[in-house]
């Protein structure tokens, strides 16, 4: 039965998106001869005029490779709360319906939203008033349920780790504190993880409030241990044991969505402040979201295309495509955005760390 599919990707970019929409393209198209649209921006485009462009194989041409996202993405634009601006005042406006029309205007049979748990959350408020949805998870922050990774995270564990080995010289030849803040929102994952393996010395998790006094100590046992220099990775997300994360816009001046920034540098002057030893802050930023992505990623991307597909063929809708072991698997949309995949602070990951010396922002 010839179908139409149609796709969007929502939320912060990330290494691999590409890979999805190539995946999902290539086996709609070669396997089953469906027709594939690309809704642009996010769900921004089923807002208003509709926009949106026919995918083919010829669209997807040489897009494994490139970073971002050709169909263009938005991680401010919720359907359900859209800001609608009337005699200068800001009212939050459910469209809703205006976008479960507008998709049945394309002709579209099932709709294909890759996203984080802002992206997901939407689609199911969606499949429930009448879009059959399937979901691809997206984020380089690995904060979602229901999959035990997200494609997008192993690119950005990468280049934090590869910013860390960099740090280590110029941070050993100045005998300097280098502070490292690194993406995640409110999960420890990308700062476990890369400072892992780009081998900091101290990590900062959200998961664990820091104790600062520990953090000092920690500096100071290297330093008569003979190490004049050391690394700390801070999450953004991180925040002291008798302190705040710290934001740089709350959710009300950003459209809905939290900014977090700054932890790094709060945590970079308390040490010059009670040690006085030079420090200095790198703020990696969206780096860690751009470019090229990991050879495990571009697999993973799409191989949740593919199975993405599958799932329509089957109407199998409401579900989220999902990585569980080695097997490309499915589950339940809910499963995976009714809570926040967050590191455990006792679990293995942590434990292990600590068991080789590494300072999780606490005494032990
Ligand atoms: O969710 C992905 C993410 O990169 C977070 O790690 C970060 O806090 C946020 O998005 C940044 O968003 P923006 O692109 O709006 O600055």
């Amino acid at each position: 039965m010839s179908r139409t599919i149609a796709i969007l990707t929502g939320g912060g970019d990330c290494p691999g998106l590409n890979a999805v929409i190539r995946g999902v393209v290539r086996s709609a198209t070669l396997a089953r001869d469906w027709r594939v649209i690309g809704i642009e921006d996010g769900f921004d485009g089923l807002v208003g005029e509709p926009r949106w462009r026919e995918l083919t194989l010829e669209s997807v041409r040489g897009i494994l490779p490139r970073g971002g996202t050709i169909l263009g993405t938005s991680n401010r634009g919720n359907p359900l709360a859209y800001p609608v601006e009337e005699n200068g005042v800001t009212r939050m406006v459910d469209l809703s319906t205006e976008v479960v029309g507008n998709f049945r205007d394309l002709g579209a049979d099932a709709l294909i939203a890759f996203g984080g748990d802002g992206t997901l959350k939407i689609a199911r408020t969606l499949q429930e008033k009448g879009i059959p949805m399937v979901g691809v998870p997206k984020t380089i922050d690995n904060d979602l349920r229901g999959t035990d990774v997200t494609f997008g995270y192993n690119t950005a564990v990468g280049i934090v780790t590869e910013a860390l080995d960099r740090l280590h010289s110029t941070a050993e030849s100045h005998h300097r504190v280098m502070v490292v803040e690194v993406m995640g929102r409110d999960a420890g994952w990308i700062a476990l993880e890369s400072g892992r393996a780009g081998s900091a010395d101290v990590i900062l998790i959200p998961e664990i409030p820091f104790d600062l006094n520990a953090v000092c100590s920690a500096i100071q046992q290297r330093k008569e241990r003979g190490s004049r220099f050391s690394i700390v990775v801070a999450a953004e997300g991180a925040f002291p044991m008798d302190g705040q994360k710290v934001v740089q816009l709350a959710e009300s001046e950003n459209r809905g969505v939290e900014r977090l920034g700054g932890i790094g540098a709060f945590v970079a002057d308390e040490i010059t402040r009670r040690m006085q030893v030079e420090t200095r802050v790198v703020v990696l930023g969206h780096v860690q979201r751009g470019g090229t992505p990991s050879p495990f990623d571009r697999i993973l991307g799409s191989r949740f295309g593919v199975k993405a597909v599958e799932l329509i063929e089957q109407g199998r809708y409401g579900r989220m495509v999902s990585l569980q072991g080695r097997r490309v698997c499915d589950v339940d949309i809910d499963e995976a955005v009714d809570s926040l995949n967050r590191v455990e602070p006792d679990g293995d990951l942590v434990k292990s760390a600590e068991a080789l010396g590494i300072m999780l922002g606490r005494a032990i």
